[in-house]
């Protein structure tokens, strides 16, 4: 199934036709009928072919998201077309609808045993088709996540192999070397195992980044992911400024750098090289860049020496830069410039860290991948919603942990948990009918009632691999509209699946859920986050709310929707709150 996704995703817009059908039936009239059922829905596109063995092949060479097939057909009937379909590897993933003149009950049988996965009787309803449609798309897409995620977690394993064996390597080749840097290069080889366990991209720069200073010993520091246009700043550190206010505004200053030879980071992602500069205010003027001093003359910083290097992914590409400025001795006080170790210190830090650069950039396709599949339905929305819900959740965390004493390797690994878990927290919202999703009054009870089904496709996504990531997912999913008091959804109640294997959504308002701490932490922490945002934004059914009245909602739900400490805890950070909130508004 990935490559079906894939194909429609490359090639259209964002956001539209990414769910491309093939329908397959030799009448005419059939298709011409399909293509104006299917219209006016932007996110379907679709393609009539007469001829099956015609179709065939094309099914072959685009991989669509789904199949619509005629059951009669002369040649080869729509029976035999699915059994090809199934038993070939590119397209046995391909979701398939039987389209029958006849609802025999044998027939659908038979339709299902080769391999259907639905069965319709012509001429469906218009929306029940574009119903059984999306269904399907949703479908293969989680089904494709899930596969992707099961090869990663393979990948991951041999790629640890190897970080053992590289390691061994080092300790043999340091015998010889002085005591000093032999200590360094085996602190960052070290590492590499500790670091190919963050699966998520941005905590894993902020860790990089961190590390690096602490071992090169650098006042500051930047560090850049590689995206298709330009490079981004994720993280900005600086000893002589460690306000993280202060931080923020420069990371959002240097937000985007074109990938050009006129920057330092830029000619390091071009030239895939490493630079080390001896004074940045004394660049010859030969050389293609300069060095942006923004930020110097903000804050009345001395950005001296930098050294930057090139992060790259296992099968070369730059993903990533390393950024270092201003070397200390191991007592604080300034060094002149970092030398010919420092350089071979970064060096084997950016070889060690490439593997979970890679791994964590393949967890971040991934869920932006289902992020976006949600998002279709809200393209407006969704994607700040999930980022901006995952970094609320983070600041509260990050106090909690604080106050309870979390060690600090722990916080690490729940921090990245978290993120990964609080992006996803509305995933379930794709298999919702856009009819409720999108309704611009208020909810009946049974529109509600299926739209409590979002908390509840857990196990249907999650429960197929174990790693914490998952869980952590599968609590939040489920546990994000629980409420402190007991009187939120959904409790233990699980979906159902009809004989065809559809999930079946409640009909009737939940009102029994989990209380207090039975309630996972995680989702305690993004229920909060999730309503700030929510009444903060302008829904289909609701105008945004000002500050004020979403914090006195907040204050007096606490001990009844809230758990209270959390509360207390995110009133306190409300500034912090507000700034993410101003980095992810939509310009
Ligand atoms: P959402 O829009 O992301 O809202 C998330 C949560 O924020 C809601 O969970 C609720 O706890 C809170 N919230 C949002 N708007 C309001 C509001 O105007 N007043 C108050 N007091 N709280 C609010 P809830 O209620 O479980 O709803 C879950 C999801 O169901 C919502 O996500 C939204 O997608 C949908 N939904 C809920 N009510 C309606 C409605 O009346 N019309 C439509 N079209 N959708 C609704
Ligand atoms: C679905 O929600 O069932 C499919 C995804 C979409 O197109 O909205
Ligand atoms: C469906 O309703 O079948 C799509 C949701 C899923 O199975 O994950
Ligand atoms: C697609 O890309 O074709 C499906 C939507 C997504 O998950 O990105
Ligand atoms: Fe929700
Ligand atoms: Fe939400």
């Amino acid at each position: 199934m990935t490559a079906a996704v894939t194909h429609t995703d490359e090639n259209k817009p964002s956001g539209h036709g990414l769910i491309h059908v093939i329908l397959v039936d030799d009448q005419p009239i059939v298709g011409e009928a399909v293509r104006r059922m299917l219209s006016d829905d932007p996110d379907i596109t679709i393609e009539p072919i007469l001829d099956p063995i015609e179709a065939f092949e094309r099914i072959r060479s685009t991989l669509p998201t789904v199949l619509i097939i005629d059951l009669v057909m002369p040649g080869i009937d729509g029976l035999e077309l699915t059994r090809r379909i199934r038993a070939d590897e590119a397209t046995e993933d391909i979701p398939i609808i039987i389209l029958s003149s006849e609802s025999d009950v044998h027939r659908k049988v038979e339709a299902f045993e080769r391999g259907a996965s639905d069965f319709l009787v012509k001429m469906p309803d218009r929306l029940e088709l574009i119903a059984r449609i999306r269904a399907l798309a949703a479908k293969a897409v989680a089904e494709q996540a899930l596969k992707k995620m099961a090869d990663r977690l393979q990948r991951q394993a041999v790629a640890l192999d190897e970080a053992n064996r590289n390691l061994q390597a080092l300790n043999i080749s340091l015998e010889s070397d002085v005591s000093e840097q032999r200590d360094r290069l085996r602190a960052i080889a070290m590492l590499g195992n500790e670091l190919a366990r963050i699966q998520d991209i941005d905590i894993l720069m902020e860790r990089l980044l961190t590390e690096a200073r602490r071992i090169l010993g650098a006042d500051a520091g930047g560090s850049f992911l590689v995206d298709t246009d330009e490079i981004r700043l994720t993280h900005a550190q600086n000893d002589s400024y460690p306000d993280p206010v202060l931080l923020d505004q420069l990371r959002q200053s240097a937000a985007n750098i074109p990938i050009d030879l006129t920057s330092i980071v830029g000619w390091v992602t071009l030239e895939n090289e490493l630079i080390n500069i001896e004074d940045v205010y004394s660049i010859s003027k030969d050389a293609p860049f300069t060095f942006n001093s923004k930020f110097d003359e903000s804050y009345g910083y001395r950005t001296r020496s930098v050294l930057a290097a090139p992060l790259t992914g296992i099968t070369g590409q730059v993903i990533g830069v390393l950024q270092l400025i201003n070397p200390k001795h191991p007592d604080g006080t300034s060094r002149a410039s970092f030398n010919d170790d420092d350089e071979n210190a970064v060096r084997q830090f950016a070889s060690m860290a490439s593997i979970s650069m890679q791994n964590a950039q393949l967890t971040r396709s991934m869920i932006l991948r289902m992020i976006r599949m949600a998002e279709l339905r809200d393209p407006s929305e969704t994607g700040a919603h999930a980022n901006r819900v995952a970094e609320y959740a983070l600041v509260v965390y990050s106090e909690w942990a604080e106050r309870h004493g979390i060690p600090l390797e722990e916080r690490e690994r729940e921090r990245d948990r978290l993120r990964i878990a609080a992006m996803l927290h509305d995933v379930g919202k794709v298999a919702i009918p856009d009819t409720i999703l999108k309704k611009p009054g208020k909810l009946t009870d049974g529109e509600f009632a299926v739209m409590q089904g979002h908390t509840m496709v857990d196990d249907t996504l999650f429960d197929e691999l174990l790693s914490g990531y998952d869980e952590a997912a599968a609590e939040v999913v489920r546990g994000h509209h629980e409420r402190w008091d007991g009187k939120g959804y959904p409790g233990s109640q699980v979906l159902d699946r009809d004989s065809h294997g559809y999930l079946v959504f409640p009909t009737i308002p939940i009102k029994a859920g989990r209380s207090g701490d039975q309630i996972p932490l995680f989702a305690r922490i993004v229920a909060i986050a999730d309503v700030f945002d929510a009444l903060g934004s302008t829904r289909s059914y609701k105008e945004a709310w000002p500050d004020e009245r979403i914090l006195s909602l907040l204050q007096e739900e606490a001990g009844s929707h809230f758990d209270p400490e959390l509360v207390e805890i995110f009133i306190d950070r409300i500034e912090t709150i507000q700034a993410i909130r101003h980095k992810w508004s939509t310009p």
